[in-house]
């Protein structure tokens, strides 16, 4: 069942519409709901059954921990493990950037399903940036395990569109809360003793979480090559993968428009005619998107790139493979700065390995 909540706000209402959901949720159901990254497939995180349900409807491999997602701090009680003292860089980076898209590793509790964090002590956590997600936690009464609502492999779900696109019919609900703002997943950060590494780069940045505390923030060595050993356990799985290859394209800017441009006018890629597909800068489609039909090219603000292709690359990708694109060029973005190092790291595991830097 489908139930649309986009444009409400406020807490008692969205509470008030969320009570069947939210019931579903106590009683072992599987809800899509919006949170500020991409829609989130929830479950019951204290629910060992209702846990396994979301491996099913995703085809998700059994050993890729979920995230548990809660309303407020007082739920932490009932997620990790009371027994052991919280990390002091935990606490400063739950007081900056809760809520929001930062996950934190932490020991996990014994009162969560065994599933959500298979062989390992610890799990992740957050507090999502998003009235719908909170006051559907809030109202469930539980804490929420939360994968991103697709199947295992496939672009993350920015709409609810795309969750029922891949999950309807093996779900009890899908809520509706329109387009996910920030359109790439939460930061995944573990705090070590001498570093903190950010195992999955997203809407909290490096700089962000340096400005809060003092060790240095590390990436994890897989972020930007596809080649490398993963290290996150989720991270080694094909992911956001669209069936159209995708391209990418980074650098000195007089050189991409060069690379892409002549990449554009092949006619043939892999033997095949090439059906191109283009996300770039509003200016740059100016000049060369009379090469492609207007199905299969998206103009991106180039005032604020890095976080508009973020907001939109997923659902761009699958919308390019319902207009039957072979091949997905896109401008690509500064991994140094901001936003960009979160789409980058999604670009090279879409692209696998066809990342051009060029200059
Ligand atoms: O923004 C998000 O984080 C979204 C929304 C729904 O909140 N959720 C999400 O979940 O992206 P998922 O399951 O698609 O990605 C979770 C990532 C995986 O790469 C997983 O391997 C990593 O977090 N992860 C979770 N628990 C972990 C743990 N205990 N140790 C290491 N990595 C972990
Ligand atoms: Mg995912």
């Amino acid at each position: 069942r489908r139930l649309t909540v986009a444009g409400v706000r406020l807490e008692p209402q969205l509470r008030e519409m969320l009570k069947e959901p939210a019931q579903s949720l106590r009683r072992g159901g599987l809800v899509a709901f919006p949170t500020e990254t991409v829609y989130g497939l929830g479950a019951n995180a204290l629910d060992e059954e209702a846990v396994r349900r979301i491996f099913a409807a995703k085809e998700r491999p059994r050993d890729n921990p979920l995230i548990v997602h809660i309303a407020h701090e007082e739920q932490l009680r009932d997620v990790i493990d009371e027994a052991q003292p919280l990390d002091a860089d935990a606490v400063r980076l739950m007081r900056a950037f809760w809520p929001g898209p930062l996950t934190l590793l932490l020991p996990a509790g014994a009162a969560l399903a065994p599933s959500v964090h298979p062989g390992q002590p610890l799990v992740g956590v957050r507090m999502p940036d998003h009235p719908v997600a909170r006051a559907l936690i809030a109202e469930a009464g539980v804490p929420i395990a939360a994968p991103s609502a697709n199947r295992s492999g496939r672009p993350s779900p920015t709409t609810a569109d795309d969750v029922e696109a891949d999950l309807a019919g093996r779900i009890e609900w899908i809520v509706d809360g329109g387009a996910c703002p920030v359109g790439v997943e939460s930061t995944v950060l573990l705090l070590e003793p001498d570093s903190a590494r950010i195992l999955r780069p997203g809407g909290v940045t490096q700089e962000m979480i340096a400005s809060v505390i003092d060790r240095p923030v590390l990436y994890a060595a897989d972020a930007f090559d596809a080649a490398a050993a993963p290290v996150a356990p989720g991270m080694k799985y094909r992911h956001y993968a669209p069936n159209a290859r995708v391209h990418v394209w980074w650098g000195d800017p007089a050189a991409i428009d060069e690379a892409m441009r002549a990449f554009l006018l092949e006619e043939v890629q892999d033997g095949e005619p090439m059906v191109p597909a283009l996300i770039a800068p509003d200016d740059f489609v100016r000049r060369f998107g009379w090469a492609l039909s207007e199905h299969r090219q998206a103009a991106l603000p180039a005032s604020a790139y890095a976080e508009e292709l973020a907001r939109h690359l997923y659902r761009l990708l699958r919308a390019f493979d319902r207009a039957g694109a072979t091949d997905v060029l896109v401008h690509g973005v500064d991994p140094a700065h901001g936003l960009g190092a979160a789409v980058m790291n999604r670009l090279h595991k879409a692209a696998s390995g066809r990342v051009r830097w060029v200059g």
